[in-house]
């Protein structure tokens, strides 16, 4: 068997893709309510206002997850539906959702893993400055103390940030995601140190008051470079630029992973950025790294890296490689060569925290039918095993998702569920792929024919 007989296998969501409900039960809104109000901000005019009303229908939900088999449910809190003002006042029934859905979960025998930010900041805070505020560390410090005296009793799995390399980079640098901004690479610098200290004292608070011993991570973006060859100087080049920084963009693993891990920007990011970088405090890097317990990278796709005459490394010769409906190269070899170049560098057993594509196969044929999705993750769990049997140690792995959803500034248009939301009728239909994954469960991935 290569998958560890304790290999966790699981779904993953977050708050405002799936949740709806918006505002209503006392809660605040979020940047990504905010973004929804502009218009042609997110496709076809969509909103997260319903979504898949899993706020109401979490228990349909969840027992559509037992019917899977599924082992563990990564899920978000919305920071405005617990704190409407993102500080202060509770809203008590939006604490007391998530309470019933860890209850949900737990009847049924399945983990839940929480993450604390997925992308939708209160949009009070950011009315007060947002992630530049430096504040904006004991907010989500406090927002943090609240949700684990909360929970902690009943969760011991925990994940501060969600892709930090998106909410900084495409929030705040690219302007495509909430809350939209175009701002200058300084500012974007300053925002994204703010980001990792929540994260650092987000850890400590964690540690702290849990109730139950807690294992914590933080989800990066995990944005991979494959070998063009298997030739050494190849895989050396690909292993370079996984990690380096030669271009002012926020879409790259070592400028959060290396201070929260390791406990030092990159050398080559501080010099790149050498014009722009925030002023540092006295014990601000030693509040960002806090021991983590694995590394949570979500992977969906990896670009081909060779190797240059001169040792150095450039992307290879373009290979028409086959897309999903977002547009990013089929590249299964990710799960290989993101899980050991992840190991390799920070020394901690790897999670894969979210791996999928979006097909819309099943709208064409029927609800159900999405042979694409099974191809894809038969491939990418094959290059996982991979991994495993060369050594990688790897404690998970979280599908993305657990049902069709909102797909940020893609609105409903992309579909990347195991399950099927017909959204005029909130209809859920288990897709093939939700067959095949039951079954690969049973198996603990001894059935992934090579
Ligand atoms: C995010 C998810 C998103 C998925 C597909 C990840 O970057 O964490 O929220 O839906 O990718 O785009």
């Amino acid at each position: 068997m290569i998958f560890p007989e304790d290999f966790v296998w699981g779904v993953a969501a977050s708050s405002y893709q799936v949740e709806g409900a918006a505002g209503r039960d006392g809660g605040g809104a979020s940047v990504w309510d905010m973004l929804g109000r502009q218009p042609g901000r997110i496709n076809n005019g969509d909103t997260g206002d319903i979504a898949c009303d899993h706020f109401h229908r979490y228990r349909e939900d969840v027992g559509l997850m037992a019917e899977m088999g599924l082992q563990a449910y990564r899920l978000s809190v919305s920071w405005p539906r617990v704190l409407p003002q993102g500080v202060g006042s509770v809203n008590a029934k939006g604490l007391d959702f998530y309470s019933r859905l860890v209850d949900a979960l737990l009847q049924r025998g399945i983990t839940p893993w929480v993450t604390l930010f997925h992308w939708d900041f209160p949009y009070a805070l950011y009315c007060r400055g947002g992630w530049l505020n430096r504040d904006s560390a004991d907010w989500f410090a406090d927002y943090t103390s609240l949700v684990v005296d909360k929970l902690s009793d009943r969760v011991a799995h925990w994940i501060t940030l969600n892709e930090p390399q998106c909410f900084i980079g495409m929030g705040h640098l690219d302007g495509t995601h909430a809350p939209g901004l175009q701002m200058g690479v300084a500012e974007v610098l300053l925002a994204a140190h703010h980001a990792l200290l929540a994260h650092g004292q987000a850890v400590q608070v964690i540690r702290a008051r849990a109730k139950s011993p807690p294992l914590v991570s933080a989800a990066q973006a995990g944005t991979v470079s494959l070998p063009d060859t298997d030739q050494p100087a190849d895989i050396a080049a690909a292993r370079a630029s996984m990690f380096s920084i030669r271009e002012k963009r926020f879409f790259n693993n070592s400028w959060f992973s290396d201070p929260m891990i390791l406990g030092r920007y990159p050398e080559e990011g501080i010099r790149l950025f050498e014009p722009e970088m925030p002023a540092l405090q006295a014990g601000d890097l030693a509040t960002i790294q806090q021991p983590l317990d694995f590394f949570a990278a979500n992977i969906y796709s990896g670009n081909y890296i060779r190797a240059t005459p001169d040792g150095d490394f450039e992307p290879a010769a373009d290979r028409k490689l086959p897309e999903t409906a977002m547009g990013w190269p089929i590249t299964p070899e990710a799960l290989y060569w993101g899980p050991r170049f992840f190991h390799e560098r920070y020394q901690l057993p790897i999670v894969i925290t979210e791996n999928g594509m979006a097909t819309d196969d099943a709208d064409k044929d029927s609800n159900s039918n999405d042979p694409l999705r099974i191809e894809f993750l038969q491939q990418y769990l094959q290059q996982y095993a991979r991994a495993i049997a060369d050594g990688v140690p790897a404690q998970g792995y979280f599908l993305w998702s657990v049902m069709d959803n909102f797909e940020w500034a893609e609105g409903y248009a992309k579909r990347f569920g195991l399950i099927h939301v017909d959204y005029a009728t909130q209809q859920r239909t288990l897709k093939a792929s939700a067959h095949w994954y039951r079954q690969l469960i049973v198996a603990n991935g001894g059935n992934l024919t090579g």
